[in-house]
């Protein structure tokens, strides 16, 4: 017992409570704490907690009444900053969800901070950790599409669900869909390219979603809806479609790279991969299929095709010093840059190039 890495767990909504039910796989992994200002988020979370744990209201609280040696920051996105106030620069080990914050200033101040952080900085970027997504980053790792040249991502899906207190309804709170949501996908982009973003254009509005809601009076103000181009350094040009009102879609992502020996494509949640070399023009296919199938533990443990928890074992192993930290601060911070550099463009129907926000 006296080994086991002692957890705290900030914000205890749903990504919360995805959260334990992942770190009860972990057998090195004991949750210590809950911290949450709804008294409701506390005990649906305890509930799946096998002992019974303190709980307070706020880190500082936290501070001053629980031992720990690691944190998961799931609280909203705009709270991202302050909650972290208090830790940063300690030997705590964070794992903070996605985005890391919803402004540039505060996602530059956390980066910044966790330059001299003390314990393990990594942020939730855990899309690259869904076993298909993860096989298929390997592949083109492998050469297996020759240089990589085009890269599309698309996500087709349901509405944003309701959370507590409505927050997700405001780009205020978010940061906008094109850094809430979209993080993830200029994460992969930055991942698979293998180098940084040059320029940004989206189109994109709320069209479809929220359309009859208001909160306090006001009405929602968040994407439902874009296309974006992202232009790359060495040349690579890459686009993510985004549709929050396709609900019926047989696949929530598809990606697909395309080099100049072959294409490969990724469909999440089937798990096919699908590799077709060029043939030249008439002739006959030579397309390969597999099946990257998903461990049952690890995908029923989450809504996430199991990434949660493989990012977990990874976060783990770096604090134990059994390998890297994979997602640094530094690229959580320029997902969020390539996220408001697209909700710029989608607002002022402009190019923006990343050097307007010092990139
Ligand atoms: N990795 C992913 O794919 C993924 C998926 C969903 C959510 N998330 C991220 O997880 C975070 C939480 O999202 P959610 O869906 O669980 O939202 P949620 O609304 O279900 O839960 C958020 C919880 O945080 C609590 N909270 C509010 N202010 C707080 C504060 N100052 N300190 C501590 N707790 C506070 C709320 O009371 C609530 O219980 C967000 O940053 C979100 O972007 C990531």
């Amino acid at each position: 017992m006296t080994n086991k890495i002692r957890f705290a767990l900030i914000g205890t909504g749903m990504m919360g409570r995805e959260h334990i039910r992942n770190l009860n796989l972990m057998p090195e992994a004991q949750i210590v704490a809950l911290v949450d200002p709804v008294a409701d988020s506390i005990s649906q979370t305890q509930a799946i907690i096998p002992e019974k744990v303190a709980h307070f209201a706020d880190v500082p609280s936290l501070l001053n009444g629980q031992a720990f040696d690691a944190v998961i920051l799931s609280s909203p996105n705009f709270t991202h900053h302050d909650v972290l106030g208090p830790l940063m620069g300690t030997k705590t080990h964070i794992l903070c969800e996605k985005p890391l914050a919803t402004t540039l200033a505060d996602a530059k101040a956390l980066a910044e901070a966790a330059k001299t952080h003390k314990g393990v900085f990594w942020v939730g970027m855990e899309y690259r950790y869904m076993p298909p997504a993860a096989a298929f980053i390997e592949d083109i790792r492998s050469g297996k599409i020759g240089r990589l040249q085009m890269l599309a991502i698309r996500e087709h899906r349901f509405p944003f669900l309701v959370k507590v207190g409505d927050w997700n309804r405001f780009s205020v709170n978010t940061g906008g869909t094109m850094v809430e949501k979209c993080c993830h996908f200029f994460d992969l982009m930055r991942l698979i390219v293998g180098a940084e973003p040059v320029r940004v254009f989206c189109s994109g509005a709320m069209d479809v979603n929220h359309q009859d809601e208001r909160y306090g009076g006001a009405k929602p103000d968040i994407i439902d809806n874009s296309y974006t181009v992202v232009d790359f350094a060495n040349g690579v040009r890459a686009m993510l479609d985004l549709c929050m009102f396709a609900d019926g879609s047989d696949n929530q992502e598809e990606i697909a790279a395309t080099g100049d020996k072959a294409k490969l494509e990724v469909f999440i949640p089937s798990g096919d991969i699908v590799y077709s070399p060029r043939v030249g023009f008439r002739n006959p296919t030579k397309t390969e299929r597999r099946h990257v199938t998903v461990d049952e533990t690890a995908l029923n443990a989450g809504s996430h095709h199991g990434a949660t928890f493989y990012q977990q074992r990874k976060f783990l192993d770096a604090i134990q010093g059994l390998g890297p930290i994979e997602v640094t601060a530094d690229d959580g911070l320029r997902a969020v840059a390539m996220g408001l550099a697209a909700e710029i463009s989608a607002r002022e129907h402009r190019v923006v190039a990343m050097s307007e926000l010092g990139f």
